[in-house]
């Protein structure tokens, strides 16, 4: 069976590199995953990145290995135009998706993208003009399924009416924020939407059933060791004590932190998406999975 989670690889090829990248891509095949996670923006707010530069690393790696082994999931929508800001990005337009997915597939060097997400939300564009593209994709053979990252509750409830009311594409996938303990009430992360209660039921209500991805479950590494402080816009007294308590629990199963919280977005019905620099690292969070 799959390992039930995907590889992040946000910094591949920028703030880590390729021998390094290579190592944990290396160290996850051989735990059994197939699922590798990116973006064609990533990481364009590096001070050496321009946005490509994790789809080259894994292009690269992908080369000398049997491609059906693996799912590609990769992102669209959000490169910046104006080369290190989030204002100004290429959107979602029918013209702008097929011109980025065909930048994807060649930095990837494949001819299929197994999952293709639209990454955030265009607020310039119809959702009906982005979701046909994205469909057109689909019946060409160039893209397997679509996904939705970072779109509210609202718009993924007329998305969904669109889809059916057009006989599109289903939304087969969904990523967001989101991790075993909330936010603290009032936390913003935007442009990132993190999961709440009404997002939730509506993604588990979609017109056809969708894999609902996890991103920044370790929150950065604060939920990596036992004892880190949490980062402001997680510190409640109910975290510090639901943190503590998976602690005990990693302790006495000789286990990290970070592997029980990957361990226990599983068991919620998740799909998380784990990243390191350190094929090592990986092992031990892959540790209660593999
Ligand atoms: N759709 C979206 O908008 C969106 C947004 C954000 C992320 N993502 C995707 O989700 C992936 C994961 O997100 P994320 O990077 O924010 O994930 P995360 O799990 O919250 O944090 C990853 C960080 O945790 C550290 N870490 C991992 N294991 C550790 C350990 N055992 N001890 C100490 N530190 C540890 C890593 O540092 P080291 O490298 O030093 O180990 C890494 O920098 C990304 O790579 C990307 O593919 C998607």
């Amino acid at each position: 069976m799959a390992l039930p989670v995907a590889l992040g690889t946000v910094n591949f090829g920028t703030s880590i590199d390729k021998e390094h990248c290579f190592q944990v891509l290396d160290m996850f095949q051989s735990l059994g995953g197939t699922r590798i996670d990116t973006a064609d923006n990533y990481a364009f707010w590096h001070p050496q990145g321009q946005g490509g530069e994790s789809e080259r690393v894994i292009g690269a790696w992908l080369a000398d290995k049997n491609r059906s082994d693996f799912e590609i999931i990769t992102k669209i929508g959000a490169q910046s135009l104006s080369s290190k800001t989030f204002d100004n990005l290429t959107g979602l337009s029918a013209a702008a998706v097929l011109r980025a997915v065909e930048g994807s597939l060649y930095r990837l060097g494949t001819s299929y993208i197994d999952v293709l997400f639209a990454h955030l939300d265009d607020p310039h564009t119809s959702l009906l003009e982005t979701w046909q593209a994205m469909s057109q994709l689909v019946a060409s053979g160039k893209v397997r399924k679509l996904g939705i990252s970072n779109y509210s509750t609202q718009r993924v409830k007329v998305l969904d009416e669109l889809i059916v009311q057009h006989g599109l594409e289903p939304v087969s996938y969904a990523q967001y924020r989101h991790t075993v303990i909330p936010p603290v009430p009032g936390a913003d992360f935007a442009p990132q939407i993190a999961i709440d209660d009404g997002l939730l039921a509506q993604l588990r209500n979609m017109s056809a059933p969708l894999t609902i991805m996890a991103y920044s479950p370790l929150l950065d590494g604060h939920l990596a060791v036992a004892g880190a402080e949490l980062p402001a816009q997680y510190d409640s007294a109910a975290n510090r004590e639901a943190v503590a308590a998976m602690g005990e629990e990693a302790r006495s199963r000789n286990a990290s932190l970070a592997a029980v919280v990957l361990e226990r977005l599983c068991q919620q019905g998740f799909l998380p998406i784990t990243a390191t620099g350190n094929a090592q690292r990986l092992r031990e969070n892959l540790k209660l999975l593999c």
